[in-house]
């Protein structure tokens, strides 16, 4: 398979990259500002990790990196902005740099990649969030409304491109990182509530990814990968 996974080098872009690429998948791997991170990357993969630059605030970049794909069998959506704002100082900039990355960089993106997959038979996967299912985490009104705004697109689109396409999101809880040691207080609070008690490791959100690009069963789903968060 050939995936398109937008902000390969991030916590869980890195996880998603080197999981495919184990798989035998020739990955392009979309790079913003982190260009060295996506070389580092693909010295370390090898010749199945293909970075890409694409900037998902600007349309034109969007179209110039899609048009040099010859063949594309899944897109999956990982790029996202994260801030935390308390409401009353929320500035509408903020919302609207949040909205721009998380959602109509999304939109963009799957719009652009849309007549690739449709030759493949191939699927979107859109990585959202819990807080899109469990809002009120505190200063995060804007990041959660824009990860809700991606599971209602998902199912939307999967109806639309239905049945050449397959359109499906997954929300995962807090992700483990080096910047989560043992004793950050968000970590030990996810910790208490989470029923297996743990972080999410992003290798296991990786394989919930492959599977739905793999499974042609499924479209318009949105499976929690979160430890049991929202279920304690
Ligand atoms: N970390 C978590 O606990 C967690 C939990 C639930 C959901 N998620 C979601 O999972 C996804 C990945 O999270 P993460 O924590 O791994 O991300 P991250 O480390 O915060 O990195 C953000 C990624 O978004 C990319 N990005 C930002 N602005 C961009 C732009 N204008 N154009 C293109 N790409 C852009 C960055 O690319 P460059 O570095 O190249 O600029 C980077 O790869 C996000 O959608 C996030 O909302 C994360």
């Amino acid at each position: 398979m050939t995936i398109l996974v937008s902000g390969g080098t991030s916590t869980l872009g890195s996880a998603l990259c080197s999981y495919f690429v184990s798989r035998g998948d020739r990955v392009l791997c979309t790079y913003h500002r982190s260009e060295k991170q996506a070389f580092d990357l693909a010295a370390s993969l090898g010749p199945l990790l293909v970075p890409i630059a694409m900037d998902l605030q600007d349309s034109d970049s969007i179209e110039k990196a899609v048009a040099a794909i010859e063949g594309l069998d899944a897109l999956v959506n990982n790029s996202g902005i994260f801030t935390e704002e308390m409401f009353e100082e929320l500035g509408l900039d903020q919302w609207r740099k949040v909205f721009s990355v998380n959602v109509e960089g999304l939109f963009l993106l799957c719009k652009a990649c849309a007549p690739l997959l449709t030759a493949s038979g191939g699927s979107i996967v859109n990585i959202a969030s819990i807080n899109a299912l469990h809002p009120g985490f505190g200063k995060t009104v804007h990041y959660d409304a824009s990860k809700g705004a991606v599971i209602s697109f998902t199912q939307s689109l999967a109806s639309e491109l239905a049945p050449h396409v397959r359109v499906n999101a997954v929300a995962p809880g807090l992700i483990a990182s080096s910047a989560l040691d043992s004793e950050h207080p968000l970590r030990r609070r996810y910790e208490k509530r989470a029923l297996l008690n743990r972080l999410v490791d992003p290798v296991e959100v990786a394989k919930v990814v492959a599977l739905l690009c793999d499974c042609q069963a499924m479209t318009g789903q949105t499976v929690v990968v979160d430890s049991g968060y929202l279920a304690g």
